[in-house]
């Protein structure tokens, strides 16, 4: 994990946007900011709970709540192991910092000089710097979205119209607005109400893309940005046919740096791009009362191998069922990637018993929850089985070793950086959520418009 030069950075920014007409827009994207704690274990402990609940939240985005007009969209609690992109809203423009999150899609901001945000400062700082926030007041373009638009639909239940209660059937000109919406997930929350704002993007305005102004949240670093299936999500407003990321090495104290984040409105049928590889995504499994599912996106992961030898996972877990259990998902705001307790076992044990030439370090185990760790003190050069995934179509994604292995500063352990609930027989929804983690380092392209996943290694700076 060398440090590039800014200048670097910038170079590999020129030669992505390069490729690519002027249909293309390019963004930076960045880690997320945050001030990590001196104490390793904590740091990785953090990523670990971070990662474990978003998982529980992928897996289980029903809400426990339920009311009769505030219906919820799902997303969950970001870590700070994601990656944040900053958009313009609004005119004249504010510019607001949003998690990038292929795991939901709605976009949404911090909104009003009003808004609360409980539990929101996970910097170890005592002062945490300001959150951005979107004033609507000064912006000429705010419309607040009605409950008679179909994009109130959007976040509600479809049928939504017919309760616009203030709305007697054929007024045009009813002033009800799009009733707020509630988005709870595993540990955190967020709520406001929709609104209809001009996105304005490099050398391109957006008018009326749907925005949620959220007025109160817990547990929120930021907005979140969702790029996930469904109508609200920023390439189903924008109409892209593909967009493609390069995530940067994950160094958990560097944040100035970005690579950058290419959304696509053209992109030419069939085409591929240098030196990538593809495997098409798998139909989402239909699940009532399950909407997210309908979200995610599905690959065909179909076998695993650790140092050649292939993991027998049982299938069941490779494809969705009827009940929306199994199959894996790409997150970008996962960071180290969950593994079922089966699965999980059999990749982890495939670890421990190839591994000879370290001992395990359990006591490293116990303080990171992270599993398996192990000595590499004394060693000069670490070298550790390699982990690859086989996809449909024969993709093959070999991982870097620090893809998979994450050190434990000044400890001279390593240990894997995947993670389980432990839940044997799995439970419910994704039995593997492929994080961020895992493609630092690659360029990572969702190919929509031919519905395909494309990846290749590449330095992202
Ligand atoms: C913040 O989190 C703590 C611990 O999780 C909890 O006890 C407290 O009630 C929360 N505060 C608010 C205002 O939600
Ligand atoms: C529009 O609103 C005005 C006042 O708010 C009302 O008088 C009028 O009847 C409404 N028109 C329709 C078509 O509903
Ligand atoms: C690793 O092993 C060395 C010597 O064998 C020992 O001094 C050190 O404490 C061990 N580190 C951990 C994290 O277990």
């Amino acid at each position: 994990m060398a440090a590039a030069s800014p200048i670097l950075c910038f170079l590999s920014l020129l030669s992505l946007s390069s490729l690519v007409s002027s249909t293309t827009i390019s963004l930076p994207l960045s880690h997320f900011t945050r001030n990590p704690s001196p104490d390793p274990y904590q740091n990785l402990n953090h990523l670990v709970s971070a990662s474990l609940t978003r998982a529980h939240h992928l897996k289980n985005p029903q809400s426990t709540t339920t009311t009769t007009t505030i219906s919820t969209t799902p997303l969950f609690p970001h870590s700070y192991g994601a990656y944040s992109i900053s958009l313009s809203f609004g005119t004249p423009p504010q510019t607001i910092p949003f998690l990038m999150d292929t795991g939901s899609d709605l976009v949404w901001f911090p909104c009003t000089h009003r808004y609360i945000c409980n539990n929101c400062s996970f910097s170890s700082t005592a002062n945490p710097p300001p959150l951005n926030t979107f004033i609507p007041k000064s912006s000429s373009s705010s419309k607040i979205v009605g409950c008679l638009s179909p994009k109130c639909g959007w976040i509600h239940d479809p049928d939504i119209q017919s309760r616009c209660s203030d709305c007697a059937s054929g007024s045009s000109n009813c002033t009800q607005i799009c009733p707020p919406y509630l988005i709870l997930y595993g540990s955190g929350s967020t709520g406001g109400l929709l609104l209809s704002e001009t996105l304005d993007l490099p050398e391109k305005h957006v008018p009326e893309f749907i925005v949620g102004c959220s007025i109160f949240s817990s547990r929120q670093p930021a907005g979140i940005a969702g790029f996930g299936r469904g109508p609200p999500s920023l390439p189903s407003q924008l109409g892209l046919k593909k967009f493609s990321y390069c995530l940067l090495s994950r160094q958990f104290d560097d944040t100035s740096k970005s690579s950058s984040l290419v959304l696509d409105g053209a992109s030419d049928s069939g085409e591929k791009t240098d030196g990538v590889v593809y495997t098409p995504f798998v139909e989402n499994p239909k699940v009532a009362g399950r909407r997210a599912f309908s979200v995610y996106y599905y690959v065909g992961l179909r076998r695993i191998t650790v140092g050649g030898k292939r993991v027998k996972v049982p299938y069941r877990y490779l494809t969705p069922g009827i009940d929306g259990s199994g199959g894996t998902i790409v997150d970008s705001g996962t960071t180290f990637t969950f593994m079922s307790g089966e699965v999980f076992e059999l990749v982890a044990n495939e670890f421990e018993n190839q591994v000879k030439s370290y001992k395990r370090a359990m006591d490293v185990e116990a303080k990171t929850g992270l599993r398996p760790c192990f000595n590499a003190s004394g060693h000069e050069t670490l070298s550790l089985p390699e982990l690859r995934f086989h996809f449909k179509g024969g993709a093959e994604m070999g991982l870097p070793l620090e893809n998979y292995f994450v050190i434990v500063d000044n400890s001279g352990a390593v240990c894997m950086a995947v993670v389980t609930d432990g839940v044997v027989g799995g439970s419910g929804g994704p039995a593997i959520i492929l994080g961020n983690f895992q493609t630092q380092n690659f360029y990572v392209e969702y190919d929509l418009r031919n519905e395909r996943l494309g990846f290749r290694r590449q330095s992202c700076k």
